[in-house]
């Protein structure tokens, strides 16, 4: 049996090491429980070093191949549940190429020729975020589409839309949902541009410097498709940036923070139109929850906790700012924390997503073929608080306006008009025509069409306004766009 480095690794490093690590040194410093999730990216970054090394004539076609089946058969006892995670081999990539050497022997001792775990560990993350955001991805398109759907029934139901959370104007509901649409289109953009920049090959930087093999680092990154859309291949271009820059890992953390705080809006909007108060929307009973005590409760703890995990994933971007900003180039083991956050809040991410496709959008019933349980609406309640809210009073300013007051003179005599309607408890369409003409004289009859929260909603027919037929027309469009 040939002398193996790992062998000897439980005792110490190697022969320039006088004593072992401790027992807490190790704990301290290994990253196996939490990094052997990259396994698959480090089996797709080997198999590409080795076929590339071959190529080059820098291995043999025989190790090749015994690389491949040794990796081969790592990943099929890892999938299996049967590979034995190491401490003592600290990370995912020692514990791979050991059993890898335990398997083939001395081939498998070649595999790290013109390679440092350096610039391996910098690869590995960016495949295993790759395939992530391209989850992700797929994600907020299902979101866009599960909202498309709500926004669709509900075009023509009416909201009071709000400034300041006072009711402001009359606005469909479908437009609200719209507006989400935006963010989390906005957000899919977002994600594909740190795509491109993910998608870059960090090997053939070696430890920092480069490397003195022939290594054919195009070759690698086509392999692994690290290539833009015109199949040219990404590579790192400096050495020391290549094994220290985790850009792609913070804007990604910004991206991810970002699209948390969107979905933590829409969770807010929900808590509140959920409450007895509002009482304008419904979700599932199975995104909500009892209480122990209060037997009348349905707690929206789905949007709630969604609220507060989006504190968590900002926190992630914070954390991996701090641990960027005082490193020294190039690679330093503080590197090794921008996977814990990272990994949280990807999962955490797509959790919310995932959960909320369903809650928005409903789910599919096999037998009918139709998605059942999203959110539903009342729409009497919602039109009911855009009465009470003098919602039209604009509509009323503009109005006047149209009959050759100057606005600010129209907004005061509005102002007066709300005023004694609230007093008399009355809405401003309830008012009668002679009590309104006390205000203007240019009021007439027609006023009751402007006053009405329907003539007021569709009067705001313009792009991007809130028109029932302009919210049609935009639901068409971006169902184009998500194809
Ligand atoms: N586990 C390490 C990390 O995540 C891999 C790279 C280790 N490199 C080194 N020079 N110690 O960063």
């Amino acid at each position: 049996m040939t002398h193996n480095q790992f062998d000897k690794k439980s005792e110490a490093w190697s022969a320039l090491f006088s004593e072992p690590m401790s027992d807490l040194v190790k704990r301290y410093t290994a990253s196996v429980f939490f990094d052997k999730r990259l396994w698959q990216a480090d089996i797709a970054g080997s198999l590409a070093h080795a076929q590339m090394l071959a190529a080059q004539n820098i291995i043999s076609a025989a190790d090749r191949d015994a690389i491949e089946r040794g990796l081969a058969a790592v990943a099929a006892e890892i999938e299996a549940g049967q590979f034995e995670w190491k401490l003592d081999l600290e990370d995912v990539h020692l514990n791979i190429e050991a059993r890898l050497t335990q398997l083939v022997g001395d081939a498998g001792k070649r595999l790290h020729t013109g390679r440092s775990r350096n610039d391996q560990v910098a690869t590995d993350v960016r495949l295993w975020l790759r395939g992530e955001i391209d989850l992700i991805g797929g994600l907020l398109a299902d979101l866009q589409r599960a909202l498309l759907d709500v926004a669709e029934k509900n075009a023509d139901a009416i909201l009071p839309g709000f400034t300041h959370l006072q009711v402001a104007q009359p606005i469909s509901f479908g437009h609200h949902l719209l507006a989400y649409v935006e963010m989390f289109s906005r957000d899919g953009e977002r994600m594909s541009e740190v795509r491109q920049r993910t998608n870059r090959l960090p090997l053939g930087a070696a430890a920092l410097a480069g490397t003195s093999y022939p290594l054919d680092r195009e070759h690698v990154a086509r392999t692994l498709g690290m290539v833009d859309d015109q199949g040219r291949p990404q590579l790192c271009q400096n050495s020391l940036d290549a094994v220290s820059d985790r850009d792609f890992a913070v804007e990604f953390s910004a991206a991810a923070a970002l699209c948390m705080v969107h979905i933590s809006r829409f969770s807010e909007e929900l808590v509140l139109w959920m409450s007895q108060n509002f009482g304008f929307v419904r979700i599932a009973d199975r995104f909500t929850t009892g209480s122990s005590i209060m037997p009348q409760k349905k707690n929206p703890d789905v949007p709630e906790l969604a609220r507060g995990k989006t504190g968590r994933v900002v926190g992630h971007l914070m954390g991996l700012l701090t641990l960027m900003k005082g490193q020294p180039l190039a690679y330093n083991k503080d590197n090794q924390e921008d996977k814990e956050p990272l990994f949280d809040s990807v999962d955490t991410l797509k959790d919310t997503l995932r959960i909320f496709c369903e809650m928005v959008g409903g789910q599919l019933n096999p037998a009918s073929g139709l998605k059942e349980g999203g959110i539903s609406v009342n729409t009497q309640r919602m039109e009911d608080a855009a009465r009470k809210g003098y919602a039209t009073a604009t509509d009323l300013a503009d109005y006047l306006v149209r009959r050759g007051l100057a606005f600010r003179d129209a907004h005061e005599i509005v102002a007066q008009a709300v005023k004694a309607a609230i007093a008399q408890e009355l809405d401003l369409s309830d008012l009668p025509l002679e009590v309104l003409q006390q205000f203007s004289p240019r009021i007439d009859q027609d006023v009751y069409q402007v006053l009405g929260l329907r003539g007021a909603l569709e009067a705001r027919d313009i792009l991007g306004g809130t028109a029932p037929r302009q919210v049609r027309a935009q639901i068409a469009r971006h169902r184009a766009r998500l194809g």
